[in-house]
C-alpha cells in the first residue's frame, strides 16, 4: 500500500502515488501557541479537505503568551529534547486510524516540546501507519523538523514532510490541500 511514497524526504513534493484511504482512516493532530494561530489554521484546512477529525495537542501548563518569555522557556526544551508534560487528548483512537497528519510550528529549529511529547507517547500506536508532518515557520523553513520527527518513528512510515511560511498560510490555501493530495486520496471526497 506504502509502495510509491518515498519515505524521510525534506520538501514539499511527495514524488509518489497518493495513497488511497477510506473517509475516517485519517486524523490530524496539531499543536498551535501563537494568537495567530498559523498551525491551527494549517490543521483545520488539512483536516477540511480529508474529512477528518482534529485534535489539539496543549501544554499541561501553557507556555507564556508573550513571545520573547515563550522563546526563552521553548530554546532550553528544543535542545534538550525535553518532553514538556502534555493534557490528555480526549476521543483520539490511534486504532481506526491508518494515516496521522501531525503538525507542529517550527521551534528552535524542531518541533514544539508538546508535539514531541503527543509523539513519544503514542509511539506504540503509531507503529506501522502513515504519519504526515507539516509544520508552519518564521521563515527557517523545515530545519531540523523532519529528520527529528523520522527519528523519533523508525517504525512507522514518515511521509514527505512539508514546511508552510507562518505569515502566509492563509493565502496558501491551495497548498495546503496540494499537500494533502499529493500524498493521500480519500475515497469519495473528489
Ligand atoms: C518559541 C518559538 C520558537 C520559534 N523558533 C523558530 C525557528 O527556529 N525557526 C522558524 O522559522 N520559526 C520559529 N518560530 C516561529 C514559528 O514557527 C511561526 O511563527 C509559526 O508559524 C507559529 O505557529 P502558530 O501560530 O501556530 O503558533 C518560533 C516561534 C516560537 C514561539
Amino acid at each position: 500500500m506504502m509502495a510509491g511514497i518515498l519515505t524521510g524526504l525534506v520538501g514539499n513534493d511527495a514524488h509518489g502515488t497518493p495513497m488511497a484511504l477510506e473517509r475516517g482512516k485519517a486524523v490530524v493532530v496539531f499543536f498551535s501557541w501563537s494568537p495567530d494561530g498559523n498551525m491551527r489554521f494549517a490543521a483545520e484546512t488539512i483536516a477540511r479537505r480529508l474529512s477528518a477529525e482534529v485534535f489539539e495537542i496543549r501544554a499541561a501548563k501553557p507556555y507564556s503568551s508573550d513571545f520573547r518569555t515563550c522563546t526563552r522557556e521553548a530554546r532550553p526544551e528544543c535542545q534538550a529534547k525535553t518532553l514538556r508534560p502534555i493534557q490528555p487528548l480526549k476521543g483520539l483512537d490511534l486504532g481506526k486510524h491508518e494515516v496521522v497528519f501531525v503538525g507542529t510550528p517550527n521551534w528552535w529549529g524542531t518541533m514544539a516540546p508538546p508535539v514531541r511529547t503527543w509523539v513519544t507517547q503514542n509511539r506504540e500506536g503509531l507503529k506501522g501507519k502513515a504519519v504526515c508532518v507539516f509544520q508552519t515557520h518564521g521563515g527557517g523553513g523545515m530545519q531540523r523538523v523532519g529528520r527529528d520527527f523520522a527519528e523519533l518513528l523508525p517504525e512507522s512510515t514518515v511521509l514527505p514532510p512539508a514546511a508552510f511560511l507562518g505569515a502566509s498560510v492563509r493565502s496558501g490555501v491551495r497548498e495546503l490541500e496540494r499537500f494533502v493530495e499529493e500524498r493521500i486520496a480519500v475515497r469519495g471526497t473528489d
